[in-house]
């Protein structure tokens, strides 16, 4: 893993922009996305640039299950307004919350993976260490899954809900198995309310309860924090 560590989370995420500046100058046609706060910043600087995304295509880590589409907290929702809305993609993909046939929508999104191998991939980190939605105890094998999702990440998401009566209790996500199929794996954590997490990840043992820890493995990952996330470390 290497390690990136920055004064702000704007600085952090202003070369993140760059990462895919270089990746889309190599020839990187799919890019994996996430949602949440995390890559706000970083969607901004994509949008204000001339970076011209109409060759690529765009897969989302996950949806929560039983939002629709237009749902306002819905993921597509936020991705069509923070960066699909302002640079088009050639295509974009991201889980049918509204799937009613759950192993139908698991295989669905399992095929476009396999047909569109990710070039580089950006990740959040919940505050449990989740990637995706891939909660603690998490199986490294899994592809796409129906996740049923902690308290934690329940009580860390009802900011964006009325109550956290309102937040969905299940989401699909990308898999452990999928994630680490990317060929280039961008981290990106700010703030203090990650910093355990992140000492979790990069100096804890691998394990599923730490399932940010298994990227350990991955040959070719770099971790963007800016300091109060990387306040921690030792
Ligand atoms: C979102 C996702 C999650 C978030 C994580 C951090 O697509 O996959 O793993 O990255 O929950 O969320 P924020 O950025 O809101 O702190």
């Amino acid at each position: 893993m290497d390690i990136k560590i920055f004064d702000t989370a704007k600085e952090a995420s202003k070369e993140v922009f760059h990462e895919f500046e270089q990746a889309l100058a190599n020839g990187a046609t799919t890019f994996g996305l996430a949602t949440g706060s995390t890559p706000e910043d970083l969607y901004e600087y994509i949008t204000a640039s001339d970076l011209d995304f109409s060759d690529a295509t765009a897969l989302n880590l996950d949806e929560y299950y039983g939002l629709s589409a237009d749902h306002p907290e819905s993921y597509a929702t936020f991705m069509n307004k923070h960066l699909f809305s302002k640079k088009p993609f050639k295509e974009t993909f991201i889980p049918n919350g509204l799937a009613t046939d759950v192993e139908a929508e698991l295989a669905r999104y399992n095929t476009l993976l396999d047909e569109h191998p990710i070039d580089l991939q950006i990740l959040g980190i919940g505050q449990n260490a989740h990637i995706g939605f891939n909660e603690p105890g998490s199986s490294r094998e899994t592809k796409t899954q129906l996740v049923d999702l902690t308290d934690s990440t329940i009580q860390a998401n009802a900011r964006f809900f009325d109550s956290v009566e309102d937040v969905p209790t299940q989401a699909f996500s990308m898999g452990l198995a999928s994630i680490m199929q990317s060929k280039h794996i961008l981290l990106l954590a700010f703030g203090e309310s990650k910093a355990q997490a992140v000492k979790d990840m990069i100096e804890g043992p691998v394990t599923e309860d730490v399932p940010a820890s298994l990227l350990q493995e991955h040959p070719n990952v770099t971790v963007y924090l800016d300091s109060a996330a990387a306040s921690l470390l030792s």
